[in-house]
């Protein structure tokens, strides 16, 4: 991989432009929460420790290229420099307005930020002469946003066209792990996957069956299988007219010998603040609806996962916000920290509410990777090439 680390590339006293994903969570002017800032701190430690000077490149919303204050990257900008401990120079103007006079203001081993790369016109378009000034105001770029890497966006893919372009650190990391679970996989391999919907996830059934021994389903996507086998789920959460992705699953399954498995039993109410109660799927009433999964469903996915060398997790099992049916996606979190703390499976998991569930059981640090990425996540598993990494790869 053209990686940041090669020894030959010399970044001392070169212009550096770092492309990362700031795009953090906000409430009123704070940042509620930090792994993105957090993830790229070792490129930028290397590339201050090799002398470039460092121009960060990221996009907070869809302000649609238009300037939109609240979306400005000022205050993001202040919480890098007191996680760094170092100062980071922060510039407003839009990239046509930028002037060597503001980059020479850059020391070697220091920091400047450029205001949210989406306030100019030309960034989501993949604009050329775009792309051609962005990469102007530097002599390397560097993609370490894995997460934007589905966008086939000037600051992300057109701008290598024109300027020496590598992976940073955090991108090489996290195209590695989901190469050991898509491509390079040491098998026995199961997906566990969750979710509401059934027609968001298919392609990445349909891409994982081929390769995959288990998929678990689990979630609201559960019940749309288990209506579609003919059983009443009650008042449950179900995606209608799901008939053909429901066969389509089934059959391409039996083609590729991938076993597919859906709660069997699972932990009801009559609403999403009460209690719960266990009963088999078989026995839902009308006026019930399925929160979580149940204890032998637990016990089927553990024998699973024991037998498993590679797990996959993307999706939580039940409405783990209420504590009444958070056991089993706690107990998913849990058997899969176990075993790769064991040492014994390589675990891979990802998107927003896996992650929030993974941080509520305290499991983050015993997977062997969490992925913060949310759409770049689910499209790199659906099989397609990303933009972002098509770029760098085709970047000579
Ligand atoms: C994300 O949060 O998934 C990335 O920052 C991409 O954001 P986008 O969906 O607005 O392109």
């Amino acid at each position: 991989m053209k990686n940041i680390s090669n020894q030959n590339i010399i970044f001392k006293d070169k212009k550096v432009l770092l492309r990362v994903d700031l795009n953090v969570p906000m409430k009123n002017g704070s940042i509620t929460e930090l792994s993105r800032i957090k993830k790229i701190i070792p490129t930028i430690k290397m590339l201050i420790e090799k002398e470039a000077k460092i121009i960060i490149l990221s996009h907070i919303g869809r302000p649609k290229g238009k300037i939109v204050k609240e979306l400005s990257l000022e205050p993001i900008s202040k919480k890098l420099s007191s996680i760094l401990n170092k100062e980071v120079l922060f510039n407003k103007n839009l990239i046509n307005d930028i002037s060597n006079f503001d980059l020479n203001k850059i020391q070697r081993g220091c920091l400047l930020m450029l205001e949210n790369i989406r306030f100019n016109q030309g960034e989501e378009t993949n604009d050329i002469e775009f792309s051609k000034k962005l990469s102007s105001l530097g002599d390397i770029y560097i993609n370490d946003a894995f997460s934007c890497s589905h966008r086939s966006h000037s600051s992300v893919a057109g701008i290598t066209k024109h300027i020496p372009s590598y992976y940073g650190l955090q991108i090489t990391q996290e195209i590695q792990a989901l190469k050991k679970i898509t491509s390079e996989i040491k098998k026995p391999v199961t997906l566990i996957i969750g979710g509401s919907k059934i027609s968001t996830k298919i392609n990445i059934i349909n891409n994982l069956a081929k390769k995959f021994d288990n998929i678990i389903i689990v979630g609201g996507m559960a019940n749309t299988m288990l209506k579609h086998t003919g059983l009443k789920i009650g008042r449950s959460i179900c995606e209608d007219n799901c008939e053909p992705l429901v066969k389509e699953i089934i059959s391409i399954s039996k083609k590729f010998n991938c076993k597919i498995t859906c709660p069997e039993d699972a932990i009801v109410s009559r609403s999403i603040e009460g209690d719960g109660k266990i009963k088999y799927v078989k026995d839902i009433n009308d006026d019930e609806m399925i929160l979580d999964i149940g204890p032998k469903t637990i016990s089927t996915i553990k024998t699973i996962i024991n037998d498993s060398n590679t797990v996959l997790w993307n999706g939580p099992a039940g409405y783990f916000e209420n504590s009444n049916f958070q056991n089993g996606t706690k107990e998913i979190s849990k058997i899969i920290s176990q075993k790769t703390t064991e040492d014994k499976i390589f675990s891979v998991a990802g998107g927003g509410e896996t992650v929030a569930a993974i941080n509520k059981f305290k499991k983050l640090d015993s997977f062997t990777f969490v992925s913060t990425a949310g759409g770049a996540f689910l499209e790199y598993l659906e099989g397609k090439n990303l933009p972002g990494i098509k770029a760098i790869n085709q970047n000579v």
